[in-house]
């Protein structure tokens, strides 16, 4: 797992102090800018990524890549917010492939949260989402998110229905789901797999995200595991000519525009 390093704050000292104890190595840093050291030349040392609070966001800095904009999790306003009042509902492909389309109140497992975008979907529609992130740097900039999001009645409404598993011992979730006794109506997994070489700076979001997380690291036996937990169907996002998860044969396919879901069916969606 690569390192990252938390920027220290004086304004979010507290809050960076809790971060700081969940990665490996920590180095605390005066607030040195990527524009501020890029523009006076001034070769920054240490890990290649750092989290720092700007505007009141925790954000995301590739030190390798000083001109593309910090990362971070908003549900208020940019993409999220916009899909979720344009985006279609429930005839997104990724809402319907978990079954929104036929009920909307699906309590949903999200084995594989990332900055949290697809759960977003799932809860605007009406589902109840329980969302799992094992990356520390990923879990900690998606919860900072849903805190901010808390503060702003229109994203409110949605993410009060989206539950982050807390730092800890859940961060997994194939050992969370073998150690759960809840039974979930759909397990929605959608683990990382190679990055495509693309040019254009938001592509290179994705580029840095990549790197930030690795390779993906799921046994096979995940999708066994999350069968049993679930009351409908487990849905594993795939690129479009991957071959199957665990060469697991799905009970249908639903193909995308950029990649398809494979869904495994235990019971119909009434
Ligand atoms: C391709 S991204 C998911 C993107 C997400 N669907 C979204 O809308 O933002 C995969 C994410 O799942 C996380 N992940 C992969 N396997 C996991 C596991 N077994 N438990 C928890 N998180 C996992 C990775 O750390 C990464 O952040």
């Amino acid at each position: 797992m690569n390192q990252a390093v938390v920027l220290f704050d004086q304004d979010h000292q507290n809050h960076i102090e809790l971060l700081a104890q969940r990665f490996e190595v920590i180095k605390k840093l005066d607030s040195l800018s990527n524009k501020h050291a890029a523009k006076n030349k001034i070769e920054v040392k240490g890990p290649r990524f750092v989290l720092q609070f700007l505007s009141g966001k925790l954000s995301l800095l590739d030190r390798s890549l000083p001109k593309i904009k910090p990362i971070f999790v908003d549900f208020a306003e940019g993409k999220n917010a916009h899909r979720s009042q344009f985006g279609g509902g429930i005839s997104q492909p990724v809402a319907k492939a978990v079954g929104l389309n036929k009920q909307r109140s699906l309590h949903i497992f999200d084995a594989t949260a990332g900055m949290g975008a697809d759960s977003f979907v799932f809860a605007s529609v009406g589902a109840k989402v329980t969302l799992c992130e094992q990356h520390p740097v990923v879990h900690a900039l998606l919860e900072d998110g849903l805190q901010r999001a808390s503060l702003n009645a229109q994203a409110h409404k949605i993410t009060q229905n989206m539950t982050l598993l807390p730092w800890g011992e859940n961060k997994n979730s194939l050992t969370f789901l073998e150690s759960t006794e809840t039974m979930f109506d759909v397990i929605f997994f959608d683990p990382m797999f190679p990055a495509r070489q693309k040019s254009a700076a938001v592509k290179k979001e994705m580029t840095i995200f990549h790197d930030l997380v690795g390779e993906d690291q799921n046994e096979d036996r995940f999708l066994d595991v999350a069968l049993q937990k679930v009351k409908f169907r487990v849905v594993v996002k795939r690129p479009k000519l991957a071959e199957h998860y665990a060469n697991k044969t799905p009970s249908f396919i639903q193909e995308g525009k950029s990649g398809r879901f494979d869904l495994y069916t235990i019971n119909k969606i009434a």
